[in-house]
């Protein structure tokens, strides 16, 4: 969904973008040195380089084909570093990770590919892994703004690009009985300043 969007926004994209808040918190709060990362929609790639710079094992996946080219090629030497092209909602078994690593994605998919995502996660977390999620709930500031989509309760069309707003108490539960335990679970303002705007925002570190 939306790949268009995120191509146009990436065929312009510069480098040097700092780390997210969230990332920078993952890494503070978890030991990540040697541990195997997936990140789901990795965008620019601040996020996966941040935690290859803290010696994690990091594969970073985006639907984009031009941002993925570009990482790819940029950080060709860097070992622990791995940019795929690939839809994060049809993702196979064959690999087991320490860390599902999803920021500002999940309200880019639908509600059946939420799902299949977040049972993908428990099967290929490692025992003791974690799921850590940042996205747009229903306590965010535009939440029910532009146009609604027809059989898709939640979700709306802004200035062409979709989102779905996530029910945070909702969604604890289904990790809840996915098998998750909740470490940390919140929606609130101050998880992602962005141009002088703080926004409220959904966070939450699942274990396994
Ligand atoms: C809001 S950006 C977030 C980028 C990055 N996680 C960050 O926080 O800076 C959302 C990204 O998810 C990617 N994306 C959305 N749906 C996807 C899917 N089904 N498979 C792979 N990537 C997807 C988009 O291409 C876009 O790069």
């Amino acid at each position: 969904m939306d790949k268009n969007y995120w191509k146009g926004i990436y065929s312009k994209q510069s480098e040097g973008e700092q780390p997210s808040l969230f990332a920078r918190y993952i890494a503070e709060t978890h030991d990540i040195e040697g541990k195997g990362i997936i990140e789901l929609g990795c965008g620019n790639g601040r996020d996966a380089i941040f935690f290859a710079n803290a010696n994690a094992q990091v594969t970073a996946l985006d639907q984009c084909d031009n941002i993925i080219e570009l990482l790819n090629y940029r950080y060709r030497t860097v070992e622990n570093l791995n940019f795929k092209c690939a839809d994060f909602t049809c993702l196979d078994d064959n690999n087991k990770y320490d860390i599902v690593y999803s920021r500002f994605t999940l309200h880019s998919i639908s509600k059946k590919q939420e799902e299949k995502v977040t049972s993908w996660a428990f099967r290929n977390l490692n025992p003791n892994g974690r799921l850590c999620i940042e996205v747009r709930g229903q306590k965010n500031e535009i939440y029910q703004v532009g146009t609604p989509i027809d059989g898709e309760p939640d979700a709306f069309i802004l200035n062409d690009h979709y989102r779905r707003f996530i029910h945070f108490e909702s969604f604890c539960k289904e990790l809840n009985s996915l098998g998750f335990k909740l470490d940390y679970a919140k929606e609130q303002r101050g998880f992602a300043p962005y141009k002088g705007t703080d926004e409220t925002y959904i966070r939450i570190v699942a274990s396994k």
